[in-house]
This record gives structure tokens, C-alpha cells and sequence, in this order.
């Protein structure tokens, strides 16, 4: 036997017993006459004694030999410790060593294996099994695993069933690029890695399964972000015979659920708000609404005098600042720096002071009496000690670039507490979106999400304002999910791939399969998928899924530690009959 307890579990009531302990070396100390060892694993460390007076000379010699990071074994008897250390849980304890064997010896590691470690991230990625020796690491790993348990627990209570689907199929339409795989048994031929199962569950629908759910991996080759990877995981999940209440329902019950069985909270609040609110209000279709700071369209009052720049402007909308009166000449004038860089792409920055006597100091008193700035006031909720920050020009972009500004001074003010959580639904998304590239319209979700039947007579008319059965789950400013209801008659979609500029050849070439499919009593169906990763970092109080992932790629979509991508070997390339000209 290896071992009679962990690192973690032994305590007090257990002074005077035997026990084999094997584990990890965190530290030791030496001081000659006596070696201290922290012997860790997962689930803690335990402090072992050698000493002159009770350890044998060979063993003493053998303790201080040892290293960071060897792996060891020791048998000896709990003692009670001389100085006890509150801090830890083994902390009253510490094992006098009978016996002790190096099971396997360790090179210095590159970093050290400590909460705040001196590596960097580079680092970290390339020897990543030693990384997740650290506690933050390993304990989101485990916090994940224990998010999924009750994933499953709740979805199989709800008669979910689990569907793996397959992973080598044909492109998936969900915007990004796909990761092909060449066909070695058919030349000239490609699988693409699933951008999700977003087909296959439809098609389960089809087959009567009624509910399906999948933790399943999905791939896009995409841009890399904080909160996205090359490949993640979704939480994949199907329904028949529902409608949109129906999955917002469910989906909002396993939220509730997860908060409460991982975190202990209990969401009151799980509002629902339309997609065109949520840019008005916040600029953002994922609003972090854990803080007010509401947007104030005050076009109307800033159009009414002669101030060019706004008269010039579609919107000229602000937010009020908490405190903000207070910020100095400097610091204003480095806000209006950062609403201007690039990324933000502000032109400037109007600002009001709303002063503690309730009069008002702006950066365009020129033409803006005490009244006018009361309207502002008024519209953007400020009040005395505020600071009222106003961008102006295209609506879209303006209102982009407030919500860039409104989330950073909550940053800045910590309004963004991890702790704190603020799920809601945002609904009724447009169903098509103009790309400019292109210059035809792209389905905003996928082409297989139902237009709301009262729009759809839109759609010749009005495309750009079609309204989609579609949502979105978001969490603390962060889009944690989304779904839509499907189409399930035959016509609908024909005329949605029509709308999207596939003639029926090419329709038929891309989801011939889902169309003949449809042919044999498709039932009404609707669902969504979470990204898991992002899940559950927010829950982890984090926004960088990196954290929560076990082999995460870097920002160039490598893999640091098995130097993935690669190149493949002539042979392999002949084999699948591809040629590499670089
Ligand atoms: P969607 O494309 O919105 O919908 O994806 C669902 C959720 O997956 C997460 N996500 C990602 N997470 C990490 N890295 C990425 N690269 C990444 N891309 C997406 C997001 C997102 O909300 N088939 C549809 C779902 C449906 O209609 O049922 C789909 O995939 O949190």
C-alpha cells in the first residue's frame, strides 16, 4: 500500500498512530540536527520531523538529500507538533519518519510550485503538469469537474439524455472558420472538426430523442481571446415539442441550480431584455448589469443649441460616473486619452461635473446653460458628485464605444465584483446581420434559427429588422450561451437559405442531409448551448477560460508543451496525398 491517508486528512485525534504518507516534497528545511520536510499532494501537506535524537543517522543523511519535487514515501507515527501552524489544516501535527524512500527524484522545476509563482505564463504553458501542481490550477480544474457533475445531475433529472456525436463531419455553418482533417481513403477530400453539433442534435430531435445533451468539444478556427479558444467545450442541449419559454425556462432553472450547489447563491433577479434594449441602455448585447450606470440618449437636448460637433451627430448619449465630480483636470483628460485610442476609436469626450451645490462645470459651458446640463443630468441619472461622460457620432459606434468606457471605469471603480452574479436573458436578436465585406446579409445565429412568424413578412422588405426566436444566456458581461428555436418546416428554411444568397444547389450540397430529414416529420424543436469554459470561469470568479482549462493553447493557437502544431513527415504527407509549399 502506497499510502494510509493523503496529505490533507490527518489531524490531532490521530497522535500515536502509524501511517504511510507519499506525496510530493514542497520544501525542506535543514538545520543539520534536524530536516523538516512539507510532504504535499492534492489534497494538502503534512509537515514530517527527522531529528538526531529520534531519527536514526543513515535517515537524517537520506532527509536532507532530498529535493524540491521528489517523490517520496515515508512511514512514521503522528506527533504532536512543537509549534503548531494555524494556517493549514495538518497544522496541530507533524510525522516523526521511521522509514523514507525516494520513489522519484525531480529536476529543479523552471518555476516554483507556489500559489503566487515567479513563472511567467509562457513558462507555466510549457511545463503545464507542474503548473497544475499548484493549488490556484489544480483547484480549477477540480471546480470544473465539479460544475460538470452537476451539469449531468441536473440534466438527467430533466430526462436529458447524453448523445456523443461525431467529431470528423462536414463544415458546420456557425460563422468561423473550420479545422479541416484530410482524408486519407478518399483523395482530395476533407472532414471539418465540428464548429458545434449544432446539426447532429437537430437531427437527433428528428429521431424522437426528445432531449439530448452533450458536454462535447467544438472547434473554430478563430481570432484568440481572452474567453475563447481554438477548441472548447459546450454544454449542447436539444429539446422537442417547446417553445422559447419552455428552454429559457429550463436553462434559467440549471442556472439557479448550478449557483446555488457551486457557489451558494441565490440568483433573485434573472431578468429578460430584449436585444434593442440592451444596446440602448448599455451599448452591448451582453450587458454586465451587476452596476447601473445606464445609458442617457440626450440627442434631443445636446441637438438644441449650436454646438457643432453634436448637431453633426446621430446620438449623443452618456453615462453617469459614481463620484466621478471628484477626478481632477489630469485624470479627465486621461479618460478622454483612453476613449480615443484606437481600440476605442472615440474622436473626444464631453464631460459634465455635477457639483456637490447641484450646479454644474462642463467642457462645453460655451453653449450649454445650467439648465441644459440639468437635462443631462436628469436623462443620464446623475446626481451631485458625478461625473457625466458624453460620446457622440453613428449610433452604433458610439454606443460601442460608451460601453468600452462604461465597462472600464466600472473596472476601475471595482463595480465588477466576482463574487457577485448577475445572469440574464437577452431575446429577440436580429436575425440577419449586414456584412460589409460581403455585402449580403449573414445569418446572426445560424441559418437554421426560426424568424419570429410575425416578422417574417419582413423579410423581403425589411430584412435587417427580421427578429429572431433566438437568446442569449449572459452573465457579468460575459455571453455564457445562446440558442434559438429552429425551423422546422421544409418551406421556412428553403426560403431562409434563399434569403442568405445559397441557391437551392448549394443549399442542398451543405445540408442536403437536414432537408431530406425534414421530409419525414421533423418535430417543432428548440435549444442552446453554453460554453462551458466560460461558464466556468465566470462562476471561478475569472474571465480568462485559459485558467479552467487543463492543456489550453496559447494566443497564437499553439501548444506550448507538445509544440503543436507541427509539421507531418513526407511519408504521412504522401499518404494523404497533400503537398506542402511554404
Ligand atoms: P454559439 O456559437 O453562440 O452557438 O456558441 C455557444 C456558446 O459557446 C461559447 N463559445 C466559445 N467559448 C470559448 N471559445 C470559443 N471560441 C467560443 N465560441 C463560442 C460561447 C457561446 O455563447 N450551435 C449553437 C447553439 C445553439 O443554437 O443551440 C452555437 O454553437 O459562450
Amino acid at each position: 500500500m502506497y499510502r494510509t491517508h493523503d496529505c490533507g486528512s490527518l489531524r490531532a485525534s490521530d497522535i500515536n498512530a502509524e501511517v504511510t504518507l507519499a506525496g510530493w516534497v514542497q520544501k525542506s528545511r535543514d538545520k543539520g540536527f534536524m530536516v523538516w520536510v512539507d510532504l504535499r499532494d492534492r489534497y494538502g501537506i503534512t509537515q514530517l520531523i527527522f531529528d538526531e535524537e529520534r531519527t536514526d543517522k543513515a535517515l537524517l543523511e537520506k532527509a536532507q538529500q532530498l529535493g524540491r519535487e521528489f517523490v517520496i514515501q515515508v512511514k512514521g507515527t503522528v506527533i504532536e507538533r512543537e509549534s503548531k501552524n494555524a494556517n493549514i489544516p495538518t497544522g496541530d501535527i507533524e510525522i516523526l519518519v521511521k522509514s523514507l524512500e525516494v520513489l522519484s527524484e525531480s529536476k529543479t522545476p523552471p518555476f516554483t510550485i507556489e500559489d503566487k509563482t515567479d513563472g511567467g505564463e509562457e513558462l507555466r504553458m510549457k511545463y503545464r503538469y507542474l503548473d497544475i501542481r499548484r493549488n490556484p490550477v489544480r483547484e480549477n480544474l477540480i471546480f470544473r469537474s465539479q460544475v460538470a457533475m452537476e451539469v449531468r445531475n441536473f440534466l438527467a433529472g430533466r430526462d436529458f439524455v447524453e448523445v456523443e456525436t461525431p467529431v470528423l463531419i462536414k463544415s458546420t455553418p456557425e460563422g468561423a472558420r473550420d479545422f479541416v482533417v484530410p482524408s486519407r481513403m478518399n483523395e482530395g477530400q476533407f472532414y471539418a472538426l465540428p464548429q458545434s453539433p449544432q446539426t447532429f442534435k437537430q437531427l437527433l430531435m428528428v429521431g424522437g430523442l426528445d432531449k439530448y445533451f452533450q458536454i462535447v468539444k467544438c472547434f473554430r478556427d478563430e481570432d484568440l481571446r481572452a474567453d475563447r479558444q481554438p477548441e472548447f467545450t459546450q454544454i449542447d442541449c436539444e429539446m422537442s415539442f417547446v417553445e422559447q419559454e419552455d428552454v429559457l425556462n429550463i436553462f434559467e432553472e440549471m442556472t439557479r441550480h448550478l449557483l446555488k450547489k457551486v457557489k451558494n447563491v441565490d440568483v433573485t433577479d434573472f431578468p429578460r431584455m430584449t436585444y434593442r434594449e440592451a444596446m440602448e441602455k448599455y451599448g452591448n448585447d451582453k450587458p454586465d448589469i451587476r452596476f447601473g450606470m445606464e445609458f442617457g440618449d440626450i440627442s434631443a437636448f445636446a441637438k438644441a443649441r449650436d454646438f457643432k460637433i453634436f448637431n453633426e451627430a446621430e446620438l449623443v448619449v452618456g453615462i453617469a460616473v459614481p463620484g466621478g465630480a471628484s477626478y481632477t483636470r489630469k485624470e479627465i483628460d486621461k479618460l478622454i486619452d483612453w476613449v480615443k485610442r484606437p481600440q476605442v476609436g472615440a474622436m473626444g469626450m464631453v464631460y459634465v461635473k455635477c457639483n456637490e451645490d447641484g450646479s454644474f462645470k462642463s467642457s462645453v459651458d460655451k453653449f450649454y446653460s445650467q439648465e441644459d446640463l440639468a437635462q443631462w443630468a436628469e436623462a443620464t441619472g446623475a446626481t451631485a458628485g458625478d461625473l457625466i461622460c458624453v460620446l457622440s457620432g453613428p449610433a452604433d459606434k458610439t454606443r460601442g464605444q460608451l460601453s468600452a468606457l462604461r465597462m472600464e471605469l466600472a473596472e476601475r471603480l471595482g463595480l465588477r465584483d466576482p463574487e457577485v452574479f448577475a445572469p440574464l436573458w437577452v431575446i429577440d436578436f436580429p436575425l440577419l446581420e449586414w456584412d460589409e465585406d460581403t455585402e449580403r446579409y449573414h445569418a446572426m445565429h445560424h441559418p437554421f434559427t426560426s424568424p419570429k412568424p410575425e416578422d417574417i413578412d419582413k423579410l423581403s422588405t425589411d430584412p435587417g429588422n427580421v427578429r429572431a426566436n433566438a437568446y442569449d444566456l449572459v452573465m457579468n458581461g460575459n455571453e455564457i450561451g445562446g440558442g434559438s428555436v429552429r425551423i422546422f418546416d421544409k418551406q421556412l428554411q428553403a426560403l431562409m437559405f434563399d434569403h442568405l444568397g445559397f441557391t437551392p444547389e448549394e443549399a442542398r450540397a451543405q445540408f442536403g442531409f437536414l432537408m431530406d430529414a425534414f421530409e419525414y416529420g421533423a418535430p417543432p424543436h428548440a435549444g442552446l448551448a453554453f460554453g462551458f469554459d466560460r461558464l466556468v470561469s465566470i462562476l471561478g470568479g475569472q474571465e480568462t477560460i485559459r485558467d479552467f482549462i487543463a492543456f489550453p493553447k496559447n494566443n497564437s493557437g499553439r501548444d506550448v508543451m507538445i509544440d503543436a502544431p507541427a509539421t507531418i513527415d513526407d511519408e504521412q504527407l504522401k499518404e494523404l496525398n497533400l503537398k506542402v509549399t511554404v
